[in-house]
């Protein structure tokens, strides 16, 4: 399997050629890459977060805090967000005694059934880590499984959201209104949004993988105007009519992708 770029071009090496579950070899059209931890490894991200994080955000709870993965793939990713947040050893088992003092509920999604199966059988914290399909750009779907999990916990909102690595899918699938849209619910949904947004460098680079495979270019690729600068479109939606500011960045991974905390200002200001 070939190693992933320097430049992190998701779409041109490592992942892109894998198999994707459950489809035609090579395709993987929503970024649906079987082993996409092991060319994007979870570690060289979490460490860019201070492992004290949710103390500052939440200093005064609620607990437990409820977290929403979106595009979790198969889970690696989410287990290591959850340990390192948590302040656990990679061989402790138990969410019993979290470092941090802090008790976190993740609720972990994909639009791919196979991988989110398999996130399933692997999770070492089935009572703290839940797993659901569902495609996020369908209101209906995303209503019923993401409302019913936080109607669980007696709450409408989630304290902190990952969206890690999905942007790019979300645009190239869905185009400019559907990137506004997603940023928008996701805005009115967590008080706290984690954003590793991909920047333009690699849609060029997903667009000519598929090209190179011989398939249909993605829909929306030509005709997006949102383009260019994927930190500075991303921030400037998630302000629009002051929804969300961003608290900070946290430095840049070794494919050139930063992560981005934004807090809402609506939710904060009613809720903690
Ligand atoms: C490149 S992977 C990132 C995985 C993980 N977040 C990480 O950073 O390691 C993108 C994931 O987003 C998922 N995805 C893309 N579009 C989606 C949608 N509309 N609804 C839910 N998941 C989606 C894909 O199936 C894929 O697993």
């Amino acid at each position: 399997m070939a190693a992933p770029m320097r430049d992190g071009t998701e779409g041109m090496s490592g992942p892109p050629l894998a198999v994707p579950s459950g489809s035609e070899p090579g395709a993987a059209p929503y970024g649906n890459f079987p082993n996409y931890s092991r060319f994007h490894p979870p570690e060289g991200r979490v460490r860019l977060l201070p492992p004290a994080l949710l103390g500052r955000l939440f200093p005064a709870g609620p607990s437990p805090l409820l977290g929403l993965d979106v595009g979790c793939n198969s889970g690696e990713l989410s287990v290591a967000l959850y340990r390192h947040l948590l302040g656990l050893q990679e061989n402790k088992l138990s969410p019993d005694q979290p470092v941090f003092g802090k008790d976190l509920n993740l609720l972990c999604c994909d639009i791919d059934a196979t991988l989110i199966e398999r996130a399933e059988q692997c999770s070492p914290f089935p009572g703290s880590i839940s797993y659901a399909t569902l495609d996020l750009m369908d209101p209906d779907a995303r209503e019923l499984v993401l409302g019913s999990y936080l109607s669980r916990f007696s709450r409408s909102t989630f304290d902190i959201g990952f969206c890690m690595s999905v942007t790019m899918w979300i645009h190239l699938n869905h185009g400019d209104d559907g990137l506004v849209e997603f940023l928008s619910y996701l805005s009115s949904l967590c008080k706290y949004l984690l954003i590793e947004p991909q920047p333009w460098k690699c849609y060029r680079a997903a667009a000519r993988r598929l090209r190179k495979l011989g398939r249909n270019d993605f829909d929306h690729f030509r005709s997006l105007a949102i383009n260019g600068d994927m930190t500075e479109s991303i921030t400037r939606i998630l302000a629009e009519d002051g929804a969300m500011e961003l608290v900070c960045c946290f430095g840049s991974t070794s494919w050139d992708r930063s992560l981005l905390l934004f807090k809402s200002n609506r939710l904060t200001q009613k809720q903690l």
